[in-house]
């Protein structure tokens, strides 16, 4: 039972003994758990109940009586309220730790794996400012037109210009493209009734060639030419990096955020960027990594378990457009990567190509039911590297992962607790999870990559 003192607008003094996965802080009360976004392990903090459920309860933080040697001042203003960054009140070191603590806690807990090797994870040298790729939400609010962030948990938009982990040329597209949309008297949409024209501005950033792609997002078939070229004339006379503009077609109601026809309106069909020495295609719908930087590093880590000799068969499962799958070719006899992403099943052919690189063949489809059917037809792999979404692995593609038996299995991921889940599964089934290598992708922010090598127990 909920202990009569905890309840809604009462004030307590508590001690954060841990940290959620999304970094907020969990003190504790007669043991019955208190989350409270913005304090850190080891604080003794003062909070307002602000919500009361059966198995725990929000509090506000109020203040800090004892603060944590690694808390510092958010450089955000709208830290506070933005959905974006959770951890900019901890020094990076924290961020770290936090983050080598969150895969280590489930990789024990969900997977049952006690004896997996989690090594620290590898951080950034700029840690701000990393991202190529921005998502701007435009909307109407109040009869007036904004465009920003999304808060905490909800689909309020913090109009706020700069973020401090994009990078500065989305900042100013954003104010470019927001500005002409006011000017023009182009609607915004409004989730709620469907209505309004323009959804969401994103931009991508070839971070080595400095290619730049802006996508606008509209719920309408197209805009009026006038507008377009106007538009067009806009951005690449005060954007010289601007190398294609698209307007992407999304007239569903649904939270998704791209619609999946895109109309080209300026310059290339693709932006193009590098990772170590390989070229790659990227569209507006393609998975590329976030942050380029440490994409590199995250790589060479995957290919340094793959443990290849150049006589391997590997399989490069959800692999995107084909970015890992090139940088294992490198050293493999021949990769098959599986994509469900048509379009990204395109750029990964042409990145082949464009790469020099004949060794690698891909299949547009959803990874558990392709390998089943490649494997029938007598294509076994050696080392399988998987890379799935955050909800992890199909059970049916771990089950024929199992049946085939390659020795190695390297599993990149951007959620520990699905890695966890489907380690222990295959744990339970011939394989035995070595090591695992968090890599900070997402610095600011309590997400964490993370790649692991699992190899299959001889008999
Ligand atoms: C985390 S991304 C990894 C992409 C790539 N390995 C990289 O590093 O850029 C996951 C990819 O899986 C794809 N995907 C999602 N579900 C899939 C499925 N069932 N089968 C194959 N690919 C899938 C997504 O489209 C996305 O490209």
């Amino acid at each position: 039972m909920v202990n009569p003192d905890i309840k809604k607008n009462s004030n307590h003094i508590i001690e954060i003994t841990g940290m959620t996965h999304e970094g907020l802080g969990v003190g504790r009360i007669d043991n019955f758990a208190i989350f409270v976004d913005g304090a850190i392990k080891g604080e003794l903090v003062e909070i307002k109940i602000i919500k009361v459920s059966k198995n725990y309860a929000v509090g506000k933080l109020m203040r800090i009586l004892k603060p944590s040697e690694s808390r510092v001042n958010p450089s955000c203003p709208v830290f506070k309220r933005c959905g974006g960054c959770s951890l900019q009140h901890m020094d990076y070191k924290a961020q770290l730790n936090f983050k080598t603590e969150l895969v280590r806690e489930n990789m024990k807990r969900i997977g049952k794996l006690d004896d997996v090797i989690v090594h620290d994870t590898i951080g950034m040298e700029n840690f701000m400012n990393y991202r190529n790729k921005a998502l701007y939400p435009v909307a109407a609010v109040k009869g007036k037109t904004v465009a920003g962030f999304y808060a905490k948990r909800s689909h309020d938009i913090i109009e706020h210009d700069s973020c401090d982990i994009q990078d500065v040329i989305s900042t100013r597209i954003k104010k470019i493209v927001h500005k002409f949309i006011v000017e023009n008297g182009i609607s915004a949409y409004h989730e709620s009734t469907g209505e309004g024209t323009i959804r969401h501005i994103m931009t991508r950033i070839g971070f080595k060639t400095g290619e730049v792609m802006v996508v606008l997002v509209i719920n309408a078939d197209d805009l009026p030419m006038k507008v377009k070229k106007r538009l067009v004339e806009i951005l690449t006379e005060e954007v010289l990096e601007v190398k294609s503009i698209y307007l992407n077609i999304n007239k569903k109601i649904t939270n998704t955020i791209l619609g999946d026809t895109n109309k080209l309106i300026y310059g290339k069909e693709a932006i193009s960027d590098f990772i170590g020495n390989l070229e790659f295609r990227i569209s507006p719908l393609s998975f590329f990594q976030v942050n380029p930087v440490q994409t590199e590093v995250l790589y060479n880590k995957a290919l340094e378990y793959a443990g290849l000799t150049g006589n391997e068969t590997v399989f490069d499962l959800y692999c995107g457009i084909g970015t890992i799958s090139l940088f294992l070719s490198q050293k493999a006899k021949k990769v098959y990567g599986v994509e469900v992403v048509e379009d990204a099943v395109r750029d990964a052919k042409e990145n082949a190509r464009i790469n020099g690189i004949n060794n690698v063949e891909f299949f547009a489809g959803k990874a558990e039911e392709v390998v089943p059917v490649i494997y029938a037809q007598g294509v076994r792999a050696d080392v399988v590297a998987v890379d799935p979404p955050r909800k992890g692995c199909d059970q049916t593609l771990l089950d024929t992962l199992v049946e085939m038996q390659p020795e190695r299995i390297v599993y990149v991921s951007c959620n520990p607790s699905t890695l966890a889940r489907d380690l222990g599964y295959l744990s339970e089934r011939g394989y035995k999870a070595h090591e695992a290598q968090p890599v900070d992708m997402f610095p600011q922010t309590h997400h964490v990559e993370c790649v692991t090598l699992m190899s299959r127990v001889k008999d």
